[in-house]
């Protein structure tokens, strides 16, 4: 049996992600690599410039991926409401 590595991540196109403590650590990572996979990321950030450089950083990497930012009190992911199928990832702190 082969092991699982980042490659074997299906097709992520359609689902969006809401990641919190996305700017650093494991949640900009798992963004990161939902982002590349085609999955639409909202980064749930405390501080906005964190979070916009977390943003730069992926939209780097991945010129076409859909990335946006959520900071503070007024963290929302209103934006992506209709679409379905969805990933939340709550790990900050
Ligand atoms: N890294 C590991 O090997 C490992 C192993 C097992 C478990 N964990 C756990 O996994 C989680 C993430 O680890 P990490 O290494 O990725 O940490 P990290 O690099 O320190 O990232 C933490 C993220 O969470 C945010 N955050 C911290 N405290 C918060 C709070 N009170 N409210 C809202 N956001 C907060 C930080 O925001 P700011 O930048 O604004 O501070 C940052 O975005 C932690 O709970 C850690 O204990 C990590």
């Amino acid at each position: 049996m082969s092991k699982w590595t980042l490659a074997d991540i299906p097709s992520q196109a359609g689902k969006w992600a809401f990641i919190t403590g996305a700017n650093s650590g494991i949640g900009f990572h798992a963004a990161r690599h939902l982002a590349g996979a085609g999955c639409a990321v909202i980064l749930g950030c405390r501080d906005a410039m964190k979070c916009e450089a977390a943003r730069q950083r992926i939209k780097q990497e991945f010129p076409t991926a859909d990335v946006t930012v959520s900071f503070g009190s007024s963290m929302s992911v209103h934006p992506l409401g209709t679409q379905k199928e969805s990933h939340t990832i709550s790990q900050s702190g």
